[in-house]
């Protein structure tokens, strides 16, 4: 039997998504807080931007079909190509439209188009052990836990102990031209 279509789709972030950004970050701090910061204005959200210049880093709006809404952002963050060929995921709901199930099918959006299209072969999670919300949406994706990376990422103020989950492409597989052949 085939899947029903994914009631979302990703749109690439792009500076005229601005206002709509700042103000769906802004009516959802108290589901990002502690555990994500996000831009929440203009001059915030114009320097944070830049970090999708060079191609290493890739942002997209999980849109919903029916209605255009923004359901939430995934970023594919710090590509490494060679023999990596890997990236790490950030991810967050908009509180207007979270625990709908459109952040699970906006990741198994992301995980196809970066194995398919980007040709990565694996993709990390790194997530907070008190972080439920997050752990059971990588479990639900498939990712398997590998452990703890004591004091691996700055996150509120300090450097945060974080469990690292990954996914590697299914089989079969096409690499992408960057990879060595030896
Ligand atoms: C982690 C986070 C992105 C999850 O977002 P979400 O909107 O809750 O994700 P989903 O809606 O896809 O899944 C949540 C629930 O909706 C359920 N759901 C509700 N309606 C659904 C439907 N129609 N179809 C499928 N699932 C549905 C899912 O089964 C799931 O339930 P469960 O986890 O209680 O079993 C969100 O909690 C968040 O933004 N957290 C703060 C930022 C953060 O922590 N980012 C990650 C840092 S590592």
């Amino acid at each position: 039997m085939s899947e029903p279509p994914p009631r979302i789709e990703l749109h690439p972030l792009t500076r005229s998504d601005q206002d709509e950004f700042c103000s769906l970050v802004q009516a959802s701090a108290g589901l990002h807080r502690p555990w994500m910061q996000l831009p929440a204005t203009a001059r915030e959200f114009r320097a944070w931007m830049r970090r999708f210049d060079d191609g290493t880093n890739l942002g997209f709006l999980v849109r919903v079909r029916e209605t255009g809404a923004a359901a939430g952002m995934v970023n594919i963050n710090s590509i490494i190509r060679g023999r990596y060929q890997g990236a790490s995921l950030g991810y967050a709901a908009f509180t207007p439209s979270a625990g709908r199930g459109y952040m699970t099918e906006g990741l198994v959006a992301t995980l196809r188009y970066a194995f398919n299209d980007l040709r990565l072969h694996r993709l990390e999670a790194n997530i907070q052990s008190a972080n439920e919300a997050s752990l059971a949406l990588v479990r639900r994706l498939g990712f398997h836990y590998e452990g703890l990376s004591p004091g691996y990422l700055y996150i509120d103020g300090a450097w945060r102990d974080h469990e690292r989950w990954a996914i590697t492409a299914p089989a079969p597989w096409t690499p992408d031209p960057s990879l060595p052949e030896i």
